[in-house]
């Protein structure tokens, strides 16, 4: 499905990131990772790379500069960039009344202004071929204010705002490269078993929470959120742009 495409995704070292990245070169992308964590990120290029192509690059993604060192030796490895998944992100619990402002410079740091200069950087690029294909990783909590028993374990108040800042700035950035042959889309998963959501899974109380609000006999995977980026990086999705996809067994269709 994406034999001859190169595909950068961020936050590959490990989580939905790598997966994403495993995924996309079993149907024959070529992918560059990227990730502030420079010894999973090394460890899942050498594991990648049993399987196609695949190179890590150390990049935070809140650096306009490393943004396009990363473009560039995108372009000189693997020859082209036609897709790209913008999936770092940070998480952290807090009410609004506790997350401190420094919790949430952070969290829309990485969230949002990461997505926002990813964008950036890929365009000129994907503009000059005309094609292209982003997939933003937003979350839920970008589309509805969670309704848990406590509101101390919830996400912090930066995530919840920098991941519908990603919602609105997919669909905007939809309109303004679509006349360049550029889909942007965002993938929005609900309880996928990561690190970030480890803790979570730990807690048998919030975990009875979700199996009530997932109207689904499961909680996610990330080769769920994998078969979604495939799908919308491919050909076939070809006239699907500005969408913010839930991929969450239900949760928001609940809400
Ligand atoms: N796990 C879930 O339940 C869930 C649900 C909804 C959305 N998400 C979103 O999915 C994405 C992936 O999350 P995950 O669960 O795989 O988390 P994870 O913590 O396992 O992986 C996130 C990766 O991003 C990297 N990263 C963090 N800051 C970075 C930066 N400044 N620059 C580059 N890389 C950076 C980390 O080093 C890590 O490898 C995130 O955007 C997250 O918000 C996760």
């Amino acid at each position: 499905m994406l034999a001859g495409k190169v595909a950068v995704v961020t936050g590959g070292a490990q989580g939905m990131g790598a997966s994403d990245a495993e995924a996309m070169i079993a149907q024959g992308a070529k992918v560059v990772i990227t990730d502030v964590n420079t010894e999973k990120g090394a460890e899942t290029e050498k594991r990648l790379s049993a399987r196609g192509s695949c190179k890590f690059l150390k990049h935070d993604v809140t650096d306009e500069a490393s943004w396009k060192q990363v473009v560039k030796t995108t372009l000189d490895t693997f020859g082209g960039l036609d897709i790209l998944v913008n999936n770092a992100g940070v998480g952290g619990r807090a009410s609004v009344e506790k997350t401190t402002l420094e919790t949430w410079r952070k969290t829309m740091e990485v969230n949002g202004t990461g997505v926002f200069l990813g964008m950036q950087a890929v365009y000129p690029h994907m503009k000059a071929q005309k094609r292209g294909s982003i997939i933003n990783i937003a979350s839920v909590n970008g589309l509805m204010g969670a309704r848990y028993p406590d509101p101390e374990t919830t996400a912090n108040a930066g995530y919840y705002a920098s991941k519908g800042a990603v919602v609105i700035l997919t669909k905007l950035a939809a309109t303004q490269f679509g006349p360049h042959g550029i889909r942007v889309n965002a993938i929005c998963p609900g309880v996928i078993r990561t690190e970030m959501s480890s803790s979570s899974f730990s807690d048998p109380d919030r975990m009875r929470y979700f199996e009530n609000v997932i109207p689904y006999n499961r909680f996610g995977s990330v080769e769920d959120v994998a078969a979604a980026v495939v799908f919308l990086a491919s050909d076939l999705a070809g006239f699907i742009n500005g969408v913010a996809l839930p991929v969450d067994g239900g949760q928001t269709a609940k809400a």
